[in-house]
């Protein structure tokens, strides 16, 4: 299997290479235009493997993009590159229709011409999210055949490039499958994201900012289970489907918070004997800020026997101890392009 991956080195497209394309592939090209959330070091264990090559590519120049992809010969795409925070959305939407709309649009474009020429390309699975349905009360289920409501600039251009996405299966006969997943969490993600970010403020003993009352609703998945999701639809996904991936664990972010100040609590006690959740603040809510999602992964489950393997418990006890043992990591990000600062309160 030859596997062209777009944005390998964020947060879950690095997690899916190191976790499962390298031991999966047999030639694996990670196209990545190393923006500020992408890190280069996320896979320097394996940056002397002789199936894994690297080109640090924009999905936005498109002459790159089409001589990355007619040289590599893939035989499947995955396409994770994308500006992936609601926050820096509601500052700057236009990186957002770049990268999201018109990038996606220039991968379809070369893939389809690829695959015109050389009839190689079996599978483009467009890795997207829960957010292009919208918000949800407090019941009910996102499924493939929720209506698409994206509330944030992020939404709407990730429920914009499923749409390019859907019309090139529907239209050229691309081999295309869209998946939509829940909140991740884990390993190597940027800190700017709420779990990464709780736990950096806490070892600084910065406030932790929670927007509005705290009671908004996430269904949390471990990033390996998502991984392992993704590996199920390369082997068994079905052309043309949609299918939606959720932990089915709904926590409020103030549940996630306290329980990441008990873990700290635990791990690495504060002086005075005072606990990490003194940090906690309630801050100006985000602009447009999606109350509640909840994800039936019904489809995957019955259809490719995926379900997610690690318990939330287990997942955030993990993740907490690898930000402490992995402090250089994240040290390294607040040292180049990102100091925990708040983002997304309309600057425009
Ligand atoms: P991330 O921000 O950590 O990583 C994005 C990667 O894409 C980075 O390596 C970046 O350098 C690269 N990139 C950005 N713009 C690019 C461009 N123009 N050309 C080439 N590369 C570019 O994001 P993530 O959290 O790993 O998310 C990956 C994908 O998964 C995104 O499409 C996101 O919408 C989707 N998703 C994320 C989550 C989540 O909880 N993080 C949940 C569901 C879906
Ligand atoms: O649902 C999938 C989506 O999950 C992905 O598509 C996105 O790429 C990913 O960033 C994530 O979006 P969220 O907006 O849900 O994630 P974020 O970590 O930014 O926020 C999670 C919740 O925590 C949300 O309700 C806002 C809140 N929050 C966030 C931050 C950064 C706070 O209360 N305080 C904070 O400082």
């Amino acid at each position: 299997m030859r596997l062209f991956i777009t944005g390998g080195c964020g947060f879950i497209g690095s997690n899916f290479i190191l976790n499962q394309g390298i031991k999966k592939a047999d030639a694996l090209l990670n196209y990545d235009k190393l923006s500020y959330s992408g890190n280069i070091n996320n896979l320097s264990s394996i940056e002397n493997n002789n199936i894994y090559s690297f080109i640090q590519g924009d999905i936005c120049d498109i002459n790159t993009l089409n001589k990355a992809i007619i040289d590599f010969e893939p035989d499947i795409i995955i396409h994770f590159a994308a500006e992936s925070h609601v926050d820096r959305s509601i500052d700057s939407p236009f990186d957002f229709v770049d990268t999201n709309i018109v990038g996606t649009a220039n991968l379809l474009y070369a893939a389809s011409s690829y695959m015109k020429k050389t009839a190689k390309l079996m599978k483009f699975i467009h890795i997207s999210t829960d957010e292009v349905y919208g918000s949800l009360k407090k019941t009910g289920f996102f499924n493939e055949n929720s209506l698409i409501k994206p509330n944030s600039p992020y939404a709407a251009s990730k429920a914009s490039s499923d749409l390019l996405v859907r019309s090139w299966n529907k239209t050229y006969n691309f081999p295309s499958i869209v998946t939509h997943c829940s909140n991740n969490y884990g390993p190597f993600q940027f800190p700017e994201k709420l779990i990464p970010l709780m736990i950096a403020n806490c070892i600084d003993n910065k406030p932790l900012p929670l927007y509005g009352n705290g009671k908004n609703i996430r269904d949390w998945l471990h990033v390996y289970d998502h991984c392992e999701a993704i590996s199920q639809i390369i082997l068994n996904g079905k052309i043309g489907e949609v299918y939606d991936i959720g932990g089915g664990t709904e926590k409020s972010n103030i549940e996630i918070v306290t329980k990441i100040c008990k873990i700290l609590d635990e791990l690495r006690p504060r002086s005075k004997k005072s606990s990490y959740k003194d940090l906690i603040t309630f801050v100006e809510d985000r602009p447009g800020h999606d109350f509640r999602y909840a994800i039936s992964s019904l489809k995957i489950q019955n259809e490719l026997n995926w379900k997610p393997a690690e318990s939330f418990e287990t997942g955030i006890y993990k993740t907490v101890k690898w930000y402490l043992e992995n402090e250089s990591w994240w040290r390294k990000i607040q040292d180049i392009n990102y100091k925990q600062e708040r983002l997304g309160l309309k600057n425009i």
